[in-house]
């Protein structure tokens, strides 16, 4: 049998092995979407896989609405492997979506011991100054506090009847010495990512989470809870077509036309079906085969392109209804950048990653002494070439300091070739990071003035 990946937000063991991870996860590869302005991480393959980001890009194409969601765990100093995310929120921004920042001070309280006016400071000061220098628009970019919006935690208590300990045990790995703020934190961020869909913080739309291959156990969860709380489940029928089918629970029984002795109630399924219908038809589905005693409608002439419109209504109609009318979260999920030294990029660790605050001087030092693809004498690399692949002073170019591609790929056949140095790539990589890191910091203290702007009004 071969041994499974694990991948797991807390620990710091990471397995890159990308392909194996799209497919025991059921991530959805790059390749059958279509981008019309694709950023940096999606022409070289940093940003690998998805969930249900079509249902984003359809979004988008029809006019809709369409939000992206992050969030920040205040410890420590930010540095290049968050800058991967905030440029990614920064594009989809740029594509139209509104922005969601969770500050996750409640998880930083519980698992790092930090008291909630000290991650407020950190947070303020080290994140959310570096995503304003960063050029996110205080117009459309709202940042929250766990702690001051007490709704996540309020969905995470509900949707937290959703799952149980076993399922929690399989997604993380959790046994029975986990502490349990590991098991309060996810429920938590599961509110933080769903709660934007609410009337009051923007309502019903898509909502992408792009994050590193690591966090994708949040995003089960998220995804799970979202899924098992709707009151009507869209599939393909086995026939042909699409199927609706109802999700009878106890708070939605009575709706769904349950009476409490567990009989069916005729008259309000039949509603209930006129209701649906009304939707379809008003979708363009004429014919459509119903089912109220066994609580089905099938569509036959609706195809797998439809699906996102159709669960959009059945959703709306559930919320009319009173139920929450959730729709799962998309995302999106990075490569990670290699730690200068070769191995993980761990912010415990300042010789392995590039903080946004270091010095010019002291970022030149550490490329200097980064992990090198080049072969260990000049006569040697001018014989074989290097391997930029390994090279981790292309590879901080390719993923965070080059904007033009064409520069890339000469820069990577000369290091190929034998005719690049290895000395010579550093160079290029410490020119362009200090460039990068001087103009960010100018910016920073520039604009400190707009943290307020980004601020979402409770958390002012
Ligand atoms: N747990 C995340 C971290 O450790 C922070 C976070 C909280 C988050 N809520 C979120 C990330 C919602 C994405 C979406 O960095």
């Amino acid at each position: 049998m071969v041994e499974e990946v694990r991948i797991d937000p807390w620990s710091s063991a990471q397995s890159t092995d990308y392909g194996r991870i799209i497919e025991q996860f059921g991530l959805q590869g790059m390749d059958s979407l279509h981008l019309d302005n694709p950023g940096l991480h999606h022409r070289r393959g940093i940003v690998f896989a998805h969930r249900d980001l079509d249902v984003v890009l359809d979004a988008k194409a029809s006019g809709d609405p369409f939000g992206v969601m992050t969030g920040l765990m205040p410890s420590g100093r930010m540095h290049l492997g968050h800058k991967m995310v905030v440029d990614q929120v920064r594009w989809f921004q740029e594509q139209g979506a509104d922005v969601t920042i969770a500050v996750a001070d409640l998880e930083s309280n519980a698992t790092r011991g930090l008291s909630l006016s000290a991650a407020r400071e950190v947070a303020l000061e080290e994140y959310v100054a570096n995503y304003v220098a960063m050029g996110l628009d205080p117009e459309r970019t709202q940042v929250y506090f766990q702690s001051r919006r007490p709704i996540t935690q309020k969905m995470g208590f509900t949707l937290g009847k959703r799952t149980n300990l076993s399922e929690m045990e399989a997604i993380y790995g959790f046994s029975g010495d986990t502490n349990l703020a590991h098991v309060q934190a996810p429920l938590v961020q599961a509110g933080d990512i769903l709660h934007p869909q609410l009337e009051e913080y923007g309502g019903l739309r898509p909502i992408v989470v792009p994050v590193g291959v690591d966090q994708d156990p949040h995003l089960r969860l998220t995804r799970g809870l979202a899924a098992k709380s709707n009151w009507f489940n869209l599939k393909a029928a086995k026939n042909g077509g699409l199927v609706i089918g109802l999700s009878v629970q106890d708070d939605n029984a009575a709706a769904l036309g349950m009476d409490a002795n567990g009989r069916l109630n005729r008259e309000r399924r039949q509603s209930l079906f006129d209701k649906i219908s009304a939707e379809l038809s008003d979708l363009g589905f004429a014919d459509i085969l119903s089912n109220p005693k066994h609580g089905s409608i099938q569509i036959p002439s609706a195809t797998a392109k439809d699906k996102a419109r159709i669960r959009m209504r059945l959703l709306a109609l559930e919320r009319q209804m009173g139920g929450m009318g959730l729709l799962q979260p998309a995302s999106t999920y990075h490569r990670f950048a290699v730690g200068l030294t070769g191995g993980k990029m761990s912010s415990s660790e300042p010789k392995t990653t590039i903080f946004l605050s270091d010095e010019p001087d002291a970022v030149a030092a550490k490329i200097k002494r980064a992990f090198s693809g080049g072969q260990s004498t000049v006569e040697e690399h001018r014989r074989l070439g290097g391997d930029p692949e390994k090279d981790v002073a292309y590879q901080y170019m390719m993923f965070f300091f080059e904007e033009d591609d064409s520069f890339l790929a000469e820069t990577a056949a000369s290091y190929r070739s034998g005719a690049l140095l290895a000395g010579e790539m550093k160079q290029l990589c410490i020119e362009r990071a200090t460039a990068w890191l001087s103009n960010h910091q100018e910016l920073k203290d520039q604009n400190a003035h707009l943290i307020n702007d980004f601020l979402a009004s409770d958390a002012q």
